[in-house]
């Protein structure tokens, strides 16, 4: 072996196997990241979920009783004491159990296993009838006339649109006047709080949403709702305390309510 090729080696041995042996890390990561993010998500969220929706069983039962007095404007449902519902961001049908008895529901959610999932949990619908189901991921209601529907239910669902301000303006368009916006959702603390930061930190760096699914931490979509002038605004503040999760205190001041168009 020449002098010349004992450099080479020693090069190799020096530089090259640490660098290999980084890109094939940093390759491997990268390939089985999509798989490590979905396991951990659902680890997260499963355990969070539970525990956050025993929580909130109190508020959806408080926050869903207005539908029951709910008197539809589509004759035909009205005839039958029916009343036509859209709820917006359905994910496994969590709030279905709250609803008057054969309520006429449009489920939208960019879930595009919603169907398969429906059909393999009949008992799911068994005191609803589905009466449609969009798959957008868009938030996109473009299928659903103007003035057509009794009440809309979002429940934990600005905190991931992109475009907020057009998904309260297409759920006013297709609310009938006098119609029910029914909202729940978590919203960011005072600016000036140390809380505040961490959210916004978590937000700003994308690590937040890339975990839990486009959530936004340091919003505060109440002033959406405000904004976008519905005729009658009952809201409030609900303080959640999960004290069983260790993300609970990022989620903790919540604003419960109705809009009416
Ligand atoms: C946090 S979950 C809320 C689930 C349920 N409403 C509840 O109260 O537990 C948000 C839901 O919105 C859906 N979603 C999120 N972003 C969306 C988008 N851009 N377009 C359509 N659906 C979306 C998700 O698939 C998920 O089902």
């Amino acid at each position: 072996m020449s002098a010349f090729d004992i450099t080479v080696l020693q090069y190799l041995m020096a530089y090259g196997l640490p660098v290999i042996s980084v890109v094939s890390l940093i390759l491997c990561i990268t390939k089985h990241f999509s798989t490590m993010r979905n396991k951990l998500l659902s680890r997260l969220v499963s355990s969070f979920d539970t525990s956050y929706e025993r929580i909130m069983v109190v508020h959806k039962k408080n926050l869903f009783l207005p539908l029951h007095d709910v008197v539809s404007s589509d004759w035909k449902l009205k005839n039958k004491g029916l009343i036509r519902i859209v709820e917006i961001g359905f994910r496994t049908g969590e709030n279905l159990k709250y609803y008057p008895k054969n309520s006429h529901v449009i489920v939208v959610d960019r879930n595009l296993y919603i169907h398969s999932y429906l059909d393999s949990n009949p008992g799911l619908t068994n005191n609803v009838s589905i009466e449609d189901l969009f798959v957008s991921s868009e938030w996109n209601l473009e299928p659903i006339a103007d003035n057509s529907v009794d009440a809309v239910v979002g429940t934990f669902i600005l905190c991931s649109a992109d475009r907020v301000n057009l998904v309260l303006s297409e759920i006013k368009r297709i609310l009938v006047p006098g119609g029910l916006y029914l909202f729940l959702e978590h919203c960011s603390e005072p600016l000036d709080t140390f809380l505040y930061k961490i959210q916004n930190f978590l937000t700003v760096t994308k690590l937040w949403p890339m975990l839990f699914d486009g959530c936004h931490l340091n919003r505060n979509t109440l002033q959406d709702i405000k904004f976008a002038k519905f005729s009658d605004l009952d809201y409030q503040y609900i303080t959640v305390n999960n004290g069983h999760n260790k993300f609970s205190k990022l989620m903790r001041t919540h604003f419960i309510g109705t809009a009416v168009k």
